[in-house]
């Protein structure tokens, strides 16, 4: 119920009172739509795993989770819509027009705000960008802000869901933006240095703030923390304490402060080494589960040729989080350091 609550103000956040319009409000041709060119809703509805959000908790697999949980229908239940087609969560009291079929999925408007107040005007050349977020449409400019999107669906499954065996949830910018299909422009992949760190910062303060509320996850977020204090503004804005509350402004400091840095490839290349250097350390599972991201991150933001060089240890290190029953964790610092060969051999 708490996550319902927090995600229903997280996709109204942008102005209490404005209503979504649906899917199909986006979608006419010579709009988002039509079939041809620059069409956002091609994208969303052909390649994106969210526009099927909604189909997959009719799959078997959904029907053996909601069981687990004792929930009744997938479909229907609050504690997966909420996530996997959060505008029927909304849709009582906040789908505004005729549109009486539910609209299904993670659509448009649980990432770009819901559209009542700007759909009419913000195609309009003389309106400005700022003028659209004041009118309720989300701002998704900068790594912050993206990052504050993804993470309240990516970042964190309440405890009953994992034990009901829905698959893990892993959030990581860099990562996630890559493996979407782009109905954008471009991801400047050399900054997915940038993208790991403010997202990995905004996923400590959201685990803080769970703590504070009662749901302790002390070795992930001891794990994010270590992880993210062997960087330069990182060492300098986290505390070494592990209390929640002072950990939670600290880690939303950081979170911005990262979203404006910038990253060159030598930068890049300094972190990986600094951060695969603590491949060595790992004791336990945590540990590993916040390295990996940040590892694929860190070659992802490299030249691109070292990625083909570095894929079968990344696959690797996937692997070798699956599952906290089979891990190893000496075997798992031999897959870093082989990582580390792999990225600075010589092409
Ligand atoms: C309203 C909740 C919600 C939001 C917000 C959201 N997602 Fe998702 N996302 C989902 C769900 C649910 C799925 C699983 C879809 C399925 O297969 O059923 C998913 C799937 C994905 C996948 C595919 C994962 C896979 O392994 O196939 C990627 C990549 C992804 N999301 C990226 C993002 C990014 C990047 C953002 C932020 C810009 C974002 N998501 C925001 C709910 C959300
Ligand atoms: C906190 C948000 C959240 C909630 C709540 C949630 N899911 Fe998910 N679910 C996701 C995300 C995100 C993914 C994609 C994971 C990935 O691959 O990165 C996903 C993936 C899945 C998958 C695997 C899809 C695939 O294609 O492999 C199934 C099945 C699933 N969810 C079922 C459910 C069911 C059933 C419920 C309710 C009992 C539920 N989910 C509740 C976020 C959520
Ligand atoms: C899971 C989250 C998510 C969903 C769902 C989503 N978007 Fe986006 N959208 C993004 C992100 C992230 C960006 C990139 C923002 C950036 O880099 O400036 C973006 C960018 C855009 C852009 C700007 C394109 C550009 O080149 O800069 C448009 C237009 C857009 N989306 C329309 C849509 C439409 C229409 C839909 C529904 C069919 C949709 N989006 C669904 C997250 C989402």
């Amino acid at each position: 119920m708490r996550l319902l609550f927090t995600l229903l103000i997280c996709i109204t956040a942008a102005r209490a009172g404005d209503h979504f319009l649906g899917w199909q409000s986006c979608a006419s041709s010579g709009c988002h739509g039509g079939g041809k060119g620059d069409d956002q809703m091609l994208v969303w509805q052909k390649s994106d795993a969210h526009s099927r959000a909604y189909g997959t908790l009719i799959s078997e697999r959904s029907k053996r989770i909601a069981e687990a949980l004792g929930v009744g229908e997938a479909a229907k239940s609050n504690q997966c819509t909420v996530c996997h087609s959060p505008m029927e969560s909304a849709a009582t009291a906040k789908i505004a027009n005729a549109l009486k079929n539910p609209n299904h999925g993670v659509s448009c408007e649980a990432c770009h705000g819901p559209a009542e107040n700007w759909i009419r005007f913000h195609t309009r050349k003389d309106i400005s960008h700022a003028q659209r977020v004041a009118a309720g449409m989300r701002d998704l400019d900068t790594a912050y802000q993206q990052s504050n999107t993804c993470v309240g669906c990516h970042g964190n499954l309440p405890a009953g869901l994992a034990k009901a065996s829905h698959p893990t949830l892993r959030f990581e910018l860099a990562r996630q933006l890559v493996e979407m299909p782009a109905h954008w422009e471009n991801f400047d992949a050399g900054q997915s240095a940038k993208a790991w760190l403010t997202s990995q910062a905004a996923l400590l303060r959201e685990l803080c703030w769970l703590s504070e509320k009662g749901n302790a996850q002390p070795e992930r977020i001891a794990a994010l923390q270590w992880v993210l204090r062997e960087t330069a503004s990182g060492a300098e804005l986290l505390p070494a304490d592990p209390a929640p509350a002072p950990l939670r402004t600290a880690a939303d400091k950081l979170a911005k402060a990262a979203s404006k840095i910038k990253w060159t490839t030598e930068k890049t290349r300094t972190q990986f080494d600094r951060t695969a250097a603590l491949g060595g350390q790992v004791k336990d599972f945590a540990q590993a589960e916040a390295l990996v991201p940040a590892l694929r991150a860190l070659v992802l933001g490299l030249d691109p040729k070292v990625m083909p060089r570095a894929k079968d240890s990344l696959v690797s290190l996937d692997l070798a989080i699956r599952s906290p029953a089979l891990f190893d964790a000496k075997k798992f610092s031999e897959t870093v350091a082989q990582l580390t060969a792999a990225v600075s051999t010589k092409p």
